[in-house]
């Protein structure tokens, strides 16, 4: 086992990865995994809240997991699963819903983000913080990378530790340097990934799957094509010098360009003669030779689901040995068994 702090995290599996995700989430994490021993899972009990179509289901489990991999994730050196493969999460999961007021759980934004799209509230998305606990606790996890939305739900679980561990063990399970005493639940640490600023989308709002206004990682050329064509602009006619830090096109170039190439494009804006038709194609041409490695990764693994259920299965099964681990000691300390009779 490693000696490295853990890092853990999870993506839902609820649409088509996009730039945002990649430069706001991936990337980033791909990155922590030399500092930290990664786990990183695909989170298909909480899109269970909103996904209606189990075909939808399997395969947007199938897209997050290959995208993980085609952009970098070494699977022998990350643990990558499915999260519904550790069932053990439901039952950790509820343990902590008994340590869990219901007034913590009212204040949490999964219901008012609900409540204020007016969406179905059902049980499972009042539980959510609880689950989403359950899975950062499970594996005694040090930080947990997330995007600043979700901070409100690592607060969350933090909470729910100090609950656990007074309840059930009596005290805050510290040693005299505020260290951690291997004792009832491990406290963990949210790490806003503030690094990369909010990736805009077509329409120059933050891109989201919520809004339509989403550029895909990986398609045809020409889906990609038809969504970078359509970024909206301002209407400078094409003679006329632009500027370049109020264009959107401009914003996402930056993210895929070295600092000569942005002072070059940028030039060529302020000159006149260049129209956002133009910057487009040079965004498109960027985009994809930046992708073009990875979308070739990305459709082998696609077409090859015998070898993505493989990797998962063995992340599965890693992931499951430290879980049954962390789930005997916390029912220990309720005064359940520490292992159920099978
Ligand atoms: P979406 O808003 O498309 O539903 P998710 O909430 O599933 O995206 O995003 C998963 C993670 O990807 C978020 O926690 C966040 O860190 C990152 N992310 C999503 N959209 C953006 C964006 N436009 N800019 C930067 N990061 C983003
Ligand atoms: N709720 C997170 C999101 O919507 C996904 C998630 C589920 C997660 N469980 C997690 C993130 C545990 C970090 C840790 O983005």
């Amino acid at each position: 086992m490693s000696t490295r702090p853990r890092s853990l995290s999870g993506i839902k599996p609820s649409g088509q990865p996009h730039w945002g995700n990649y430069f706001g989430a991936i990337e980033p994490a791909l990155k922590m995994t030399s500092e930290f021993e990664a786990f990183y899972f695909i989170a298909d009990y909480h899109a269970l809240t909103t996904v209606r179509d189990a075909e939808l289901m399997r395969e947007d489990s199938y897209l997050v997991a290959a995208t993980w991999l085609a952009c970098g994730l070494d699977p022998t050196e990350t643990v990558l699963w499915r999260q519904s493969d550790v069932p053990e999460v439901c039952e950790l999961s509820w343990l902590l819903s008994c340590v869990t007021g219901f007034g913590l759980i009212e204040r949490a934004h999964a219901v008012k983000d609900a409540r204020a799209n007016q969406r179905e509230i059902n049980f499972g998305i009042v539980s959510y913080p609880v689950l989403m606990a359950a899975d950062i606790l499970l594996y005694d996890s040090d930080v947990v990378p997330v995007g600043r939305d979700q901070l409100q739900h690592i607060e969350m679980a933090r909470d729910m530790v100090s609950h656990f561990n007074q309840q059930f063990v009596g005290g805050n399970c510290l040693d005299e340097e505020g260290n951690w005493n291997g004792v009832g639940l491990k406290r963990p640490e949210g790490r806003v990934r503030d690094s990369t600023a909010i990736v805009p989308g077509v329409d120059g709002g933050k891109m989201s799957k919520s809004y339509d206004n989403v550029i895909p990682i990986f398609g045809s050329k020409k889906a990609i094509k038809k969504r970078v064509m359509s970024i909206v602009t301002d209407s400078t006619p094409l003679e006329e010098p632009k500027d370049p830090e109020t264009c959107n096109v401009f914003q996402l170039y930056k993210l895929f360009s070295t600092a000569e190439e942005q002072a070059e494009l940028a030039e060529r804006y302020r000159a006149g003669g260049f129209g956002y038709g133009h910057a487009k194609l040079e965004l498109l041409e960027k985009s994809s030779a930046y992708f073009a490695q990875k979308q070739e990764r990305f459709d082998a693994l696609m077409a090859d689901r015998d070898t993505l259920e493989d990797i998962l299965r063995d992340g599965a099964r890693r992931a499951r040995e430290v879980a049954q681990g962390v789930l005997a000691r916390a029912r220990e300390a309720t005064g359940l068994p520490s292992r159920p009779h099978r």
